[in-house]
């Protein structure tokens, strides 16, 4: 999949070789000149076949005077970045499947860098094609539309910017959906690993990957409680991305952020075993994980100004012989020990040592990213994330990362009262309260073990992935990460005018 931005007025768009001409119509366009794209869009619109509601669709087909085979009207209405994403989606689902390979996607009139943004974002979205375990057939009747070419009038050095800045999100994105859509079988924590080690391959990324013989030196005894009903090894990832300059002031500005991905590989409940319906689903649980190493994908393109720190402990949630029951008692990296007293909480688990392991940092921020609720999608099903934030100004900036990105979470309190549930007879604390709040109650276990730093955690349970017949991984939240640590960087690096 590649990108280009193309300098193109509408009147050139007409000569444009390309298969598939998408023209973005905005409320309100007067069409200068008489070409045959103005004459076109103008026609379309007055006789009323054409409506620049954001989303609504012309399929033309060899239309006179214009090199394009098909072209493709699409309504951008007020041309915000929703509503340029509503409509690229829309465009290219279309397009997809058809004979074309590539296409051209044409704004009529001027676009912010936001907007153009969104263009690139949407067109990655919509193109992608996932293939890794189908056969060779299915693979060669349904390939990828792989050049996009986005055209604006005359692009500005923050048009340019903002562009190429997008097609590494997208990349990144990519990534993540990849990696989160493979079944468990093509998932393991080990190709996990493995994954994460050819990221190191790109500039300024390092990476460390260990197995169950260092974890558990290290004594990551909760990790190693949920590891231990498999038969696949655990695996601790530790990804370093090094952007901060000598020169990166205040000093404060060089202490590194810290995410902290889930890698729940399957997660079948365990002992506390889940239901049959839909549990296949449950090999998107380590999207977390897939957003993390999206996250580093895009660090190596976009290159801002800081230092970030990745940490994905994973593993699989099964409910072997040697799997832990419910009411053992397990000592965490922390010290703290911990009742298990259902098995299906595992996400927890998992990250409170890598939120341990995050202090040897000294991090200026940890966040964490977890399908950790079912609760969390019945709060806010799958438009915006939960966010929990120990920290308001660390909860203000995710929060308007989300907003800028298209990929919104929105924030949920963490009042000690909702802790009670946690208290047990055996253990310094239970791995589950009762069931209200359960999102809520899920982030209050995960905040004992993020004391030391300013922490935030996503539960990205209801936004993570697509259930139905568009089953499949979003991607998300790798754009809100990234804007959210781009707007992090020293003023230096390159930023949009978003
Ligand atoms: N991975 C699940 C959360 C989940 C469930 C995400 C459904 C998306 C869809 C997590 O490990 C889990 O099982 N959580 C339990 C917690 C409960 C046992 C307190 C849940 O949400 O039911
Ligand atoms: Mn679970
Ligand atoms: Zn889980």
């Amino acid at each position: 999949m590649d990108f280009q931005l193309k300098s193109l007025r509408l009147t050139e768009a007409a000569a444009a070789k390309t298969p598939a001409l998408i023209v973005l119509v905005a409320d309100g366009f007067k069409p200068g000149g008489g070409d045959a794209l103005a004459r076109l869009t103008g026609k379309a619109a007055a006789d009323g076949n054409f409506k620049t509601e954001a989303g609504k669709l012309l399929p033309c087909y060899g239309v006179p005077d214009v090199a394009a085979a098909r072209v493709l009207l699409a309504g951008i209405g007020d041309a915000s970045p929703a509503s340029v994403r509503k409509a690229v989606g829309a465009a290219l689902g279309a397009l997809k499947g058809g004979a074309a390979k590539s296409a051209t996607i044409c704004f009529a009139q001027d676009a912010t860098p936001a907007s153009l943004a969104a263009a690139v974002a949407a067109a990655a979205d919509a193109a992608y094609v996932y293939s890794a375990t189908k056969g060779k057939q299915a693979r060669k009747e349904q390939p990828e539309i792989g050049h996009i070419a986005i055209a604006v009038p005359r692009p500005s050095s923050s048009a340019h910017a903002a562009f190429s800045q997008a097609v590494g999100v997208a990349a990144g994105v990519r990534l993540a959906r990849e990696w989160a859509n493979r079944p468990a079988n093509h998932s393991t924590p080990t190709m996990l690993g493995e994954a994460a080690r050819a990221l190191a391959k790109l500039p300024r990324i390092g990476c460390d990957v260990l197995g169950p013989k260092e974890i558990a030196k290290l004594g990551m005894g909760a990790l190693l409680a949920v590891a231990q009903g498999s038969a696949q090894e655990p695996r601790f990832i530790v990804l370093r991305y090094g952007g901060a300059t000598k020169s990166s002031k205040p000093s404060k500005l060089r202490a590194p952020v810290v995410l902290v991905g889930k890698g729940i590989t399957f997660d079948s409940g365990g002992i506390s075993l889940k239901p049959g319906a839909e549990m296949d689903e449950m090999k998107f649980d380590m999207s977390g994980a897939a957003s993390v190493l999206g996250v580093f994908r895009a660090l190596a393109e976009l290159r801002p100004a800081l230092d970030v720190i990745g940490l994905i402990p994973a593993c699989e949630n099964l409910p072997g012989s040697r799997a832990v029951k419910p009411g053992d008692v397990i000592t965490s990296l922390s010290g703290q020990t911990i009742e298990i007293l259902n098995t299906d909480a595992e996400g927890r688990l998992v990250l409170c040592d890598a939120l341990t392991y995050a202090e040897r940092f000294k991090p200026r921020a940890v966040i964490d990213i977890a399908t950790l609720t079912g609760a969390c999608t019945i709060a806010l099903g799958g438009v915006r994330s939960g966010l929990f934030a120990s920290d308001d100004a660390l909860a203000a900036a995710l929060q308007d990362a989300g907003e800028r990105a298209l990929d919104p979470c929105w924030r949920m309190p963490l009042d000690d009262e909702y802790a009670e549930g946690l208290k047990t007879n055996f253990a310094d604390v239970a791995n589950v309260a009762g069931r209200q709040a359960g999102a809520v109650t899920a982030a209050k276990f995960l905040q004992r073990f993020a004391k030391a730093y300013p922490w935030a955690h996503l539960d990205i349970a209801g936004t993570a992935w697509k259930s139905g017949p568009a089953k499949g991984a979003t991607g998300r939240p790798v754009a809100l990460l990234l804007r959210y640590l781009m707007d992090s960087a020293a003023p230096a690096s390159t930023r949009s005018a978003s």
